[in-house]
C-alpha cells in the first residue's frame, strides 16, 4: 500500500518523534581528538589553514588533555613536531622524543585518558616521506622515460619496518595506550606486533590506518605537522582514491597481521569504503575526518556560505551512519560540548 496510506512525514512531525525513530546517534565516547605537540613551553600556535587547531608545547598539551577528558572524550591521538629532522627519523623513536615526552606528561597528569600514538616517519624525516628514501633510478628504462625528479628515488619498505617498530615500542614505553601506524608500508602491523610483544607490551592494541588513501585532503595537516614531502608524493605507498576492493585487501592483511582495530581515512569522501568495511569486518572501525575536511567546513563557514555547527554535526553523524564506531576529528571537543 503506497500513498495515501503510507506517509513517511508522519514520523517527522515533531522533534520528539524524530528523536524516537532516529537510527544513529553521536556520543562523545566515540571521538578521538588529535593533538600536535611541539618543543618549548607556554606555546599555543594556531595552524593557519586550520583555525581552532594549535601546535602545543607539552605543558599546554597537558591542559588540553585535561579539557578533552572533562568533556567526556575518552582519547587523544598525538602527532609530534620534533626539534630537528634527519634521514633516520631519530625524533620518532628517541626516548626523549616530543611524542614520548608529551605521553609521559599527559599520562602522569590525566590518568584515564587513552593516548593514541600516530606511528609514522614523515614528521621526523628531513625529506618528509613516511619511510626510508633510497635515491637512484629504480630502473633505467623508467628513469629514461619519466621526468628525472620522479624516477630518482624509492621509499624502501622492509628497512622502514625496523624504524617504525622501534618507534612503536618507544611510544608504548612512554605510556602510549594504543599504537596507530599510519605509514602504509607493507607488513608494518605484523612487524610492530612482534616488536611490541617482544618488548613485553602484549596488551598494547594496534589501531591500523588500514585503508589510507593518497589524498589531497591532508593538505592542512602537512602544515600543522610540518610533514610535506620535499619531493615527489605519497602515491607509491598510500592508496589510489579510485580503489575500493584494494582497500578491503589492505584491511584483510592488517587483520591477519594482528590489528585490533582498523581505520579508513579520509572519512566523508570515502563513506562507501567505511560502509563496505563495516559489512565485511567485525573489528572496531574508526574513520578519520581529516584536516582538509575540517578546513573546508571552516572556510565555507567563515564566508557565511554554510551553517558551521549544523554542517559539523551532520558530517559527524553521516560518518557514523556509514559504519564508523570511532571518529578521529578536530571537532571532538566542540561536538562533545554540543552533545552535553
Ligand atoms: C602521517 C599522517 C598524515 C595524517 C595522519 N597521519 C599525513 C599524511 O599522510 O600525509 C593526515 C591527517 C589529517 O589530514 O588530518 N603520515
Amino acid at each position: 500500500m503506497a500513498f495515501p496510506a503510507n506517509r513517511l512525514r508522519r514520523l517527522r512531525r515533531t522533534e520528539t518523534l524524530r528523536s524516537m525513530v532516529r537510527e544513529t546517534r553521536l556520543t562523545p565516547e566515540s571521538f578521538v581528538y588529535p593533538l600536535f605537540v611541539c618543543p618549548g613551553s607556554g606555546l599555543r600556535k594556531e595552524v593557519r589553514s586550520m583555525p581552532g587547531v594549535f601546535n602545543l608545547s607539552v605543558d599546554e598539551a597537558v591542559k588540553e588533555a585535561r579539557e578533552v577528558q572533562a568533556l567526556g572524550v575518552p582519547s587523544i591521538i598525538l602527532f609530534g613536531l620534533p626539534e630537528k629532522k634527519d634521514e633516520a627519523a631519530t625524533g620518532a623513536w628517541a626516548d626523549d622524543g616530543i611524542v614520548q615526552r608529551a605521553a609521559r606528561a599527559i599520562k602522569s597528569e590525566v590518568r584515564d585518558l587513552l593516548i593514541m600514538g600516530d606511528v609514522c616517519l614523515c614528521e621526523y624525516m628531513s625529506h618528509g616521506h613516511c619511510g626510508i628514501v633510497k635515491s637512484g633510478p629504480q630502473s633505467l628504462g623508467a628513469a629514461a622515460a619519466a621526468p628525472p625528479a620522479t624516477a630518482e628515488y624509492e621509499i624502501v619498505n622492509d628497512a622502514s619496518l625496523e624504524i617504525l617498530s622501534r618507534t612503536a615500542v618507544s611510544q608504548a614505553r612512554a605510556g602510549v595506550d594504543i599504537i596507530a601506524p599510519s605509514d602504509m608500508m607493507d607488513g608494518r602491523v605484523g612487524a610492530i606486533r612482534r616488536a611490541l610483544d617482544h618488548a613485553g607490551y602484549t596488551n598494547t592494541p594496534i589501531l591500523s590506518y588500514a585503508a589510507k588513501y593518497a589524498s589531497g585532503f591532508y593538505g592542512p595537516f602537512r602544515e600543522a605537522a610540518d610533514s610535506a614531502p620535499q619531493f615527489g608524493d605519497r602515491r607509491s605507498y598510500q592508496m589510489d582514491p579510485a580503489n575500493l576492493r584494494e582497500a578491503m585487501r589492505e584491511i584483510e592483511l592488517d587483520v591477519e597481521e594482528g590489528a585490533d582495530m582498523i581505520m579508513v581515512k579520509p572519512a566523508m569522501p570515502y563513506l562507501d569504503v567505511i560502509a563496505t568495511a563495516r559489512e565485511r569486518f567485525d573489528l572496531p572501525l574508526a574513520a578519520y575526518q581529516v584536516s582538509g575536511e575540517y578546513a573546508m567546513i571552516e572556510a565555507a563557514a567563515r564566508n557565511q556560505w554554510i551553517d558551521r555547527q549544523r554542517v559539523m554535526m551532520e558530517s559527524l553523524v553521516c560518518i557514523r551512519r556509514a559504519g564508523a564506531s570511532m571518529i578521529l576529528t578536530y571537532y571532538a571537543k566542540e561536538a562533545a560540548r554540543l552533545l552535553a
